[in-house]
C-alpha cells in the first residue's frame, strides 16, 4: 500500500500500546491481511478447479482451507481496528499489499493445485513466525499469540498439503541419490 499518511494513520484510542509501537504493527497486519485473503482465495480457486482421481477429498479439503482463512481474515483486520488502525480488506487492497505470487490459473491436476498451494502455505508461515517475532519485540504480547494461532494452524495445514506429494519427492530423492552413487564409480571399476 503506497499511501504512508493513510496506512499510518491512527484513530484515538484509550489502549495503551504506545502509537509508535501500534503504526509498525498495524503495517504488518494490514501486510497479513492481504496475504491471507489472497491464499483465501487461491484456495477457494483450486476448490472449484481441480480435476483427478482424487477430486473429491481435494475439493472437500481445499474448502476447508479457505473457510478456516476466512476466519483469520476477521481476527487480523480486527487486531487492526482494536489497535486504532485502518483495516485495509478489499480484494484490490489484498492484490496490491500481498506478499504471495499469483495462483497458476491454467493447472487442473490434484498434485499440480497441492504443490501451488503447499509452495504458498510455506510462504505464509514464514510471514507469520517472522510476525511473532516482530510482535514480540515490539511489546505486543495479544497480537504475538494470535500470530502464534495461526501460525500453528498453517503449519498444521502445510503438513497436510505435503503428504500429498512427499511419497513421490521422496522417491525421486532416492532415485537422485542412487543415480549420483552410480556415476561417482570410477571408469573401469565392476
Ligand atoms: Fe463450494
Amino acid at each position: 500500500m503506497s499511501d504512508n499518511s493513510i496506512t499510518s494513520r491512527l484513530y484515538p484510542t484509550r489502549i495503551d500500546i504506545p502509537a509508535e509501537a501500534r503504526v509498525q504493527i498495524v503495517v504488518l497486519l494490514n501486510q497479513t491481511l492481504a496475504a491471507t485473503s489472497d491464499l483465501k482465495t487461491q484456495a477457494k480457486q483450486a476448490h472449484w478447479n481441480v480435476k483427478g482421481t482424487d477430486f473429491y477429498q481435494l475439493h472437500l479439503l481445499f474448502d476447508e482451507l479457505a473457510g478456516e482463512l476466512e476466519g483469520y481474515i476477521d481476527m487480523v483486520a480486527e487486531r487492526v481496528t482494536a489497535l486504532g488502525g485502518y483495516a485495509f480488506g478489499t480484494a484490490r487492497a489484498a492484490a496490491s499489499n500481498s506478499i504471495l505470487p499469483e495462483y497458476p490459473l491454467d493447472i487442473l491436476d490434484g498434485k499440480d493445485h497441492v504443490t501451488a498451494l503447499a509452495d504458498r502455505y510455506a510462504l505464509y508461515a514464514k510471514h507469520l513466525r517472522e510476525a511473532i517475532d516482530k510482535t514480540d519485540e515490539l511489546g505486543d504480547l495479544d497480537t504475538a499469540d494470535l500470530y502464534t494461532e495461526i501460525s500453528r494452524t498453517i503449519d498444521k495445514r502445510l503438513w497436510f498439503l505435503e503428504a500429498h506429494l512427499q511419497v513421490a519427492e521422496i522417491k525421486a530423492e532416492n532415485g537422485k541419490a542412487a543415480t549420483t552413487k552410480t556415476q561417482k564409480i570410477p571408469a573401469g571399476v565392476k
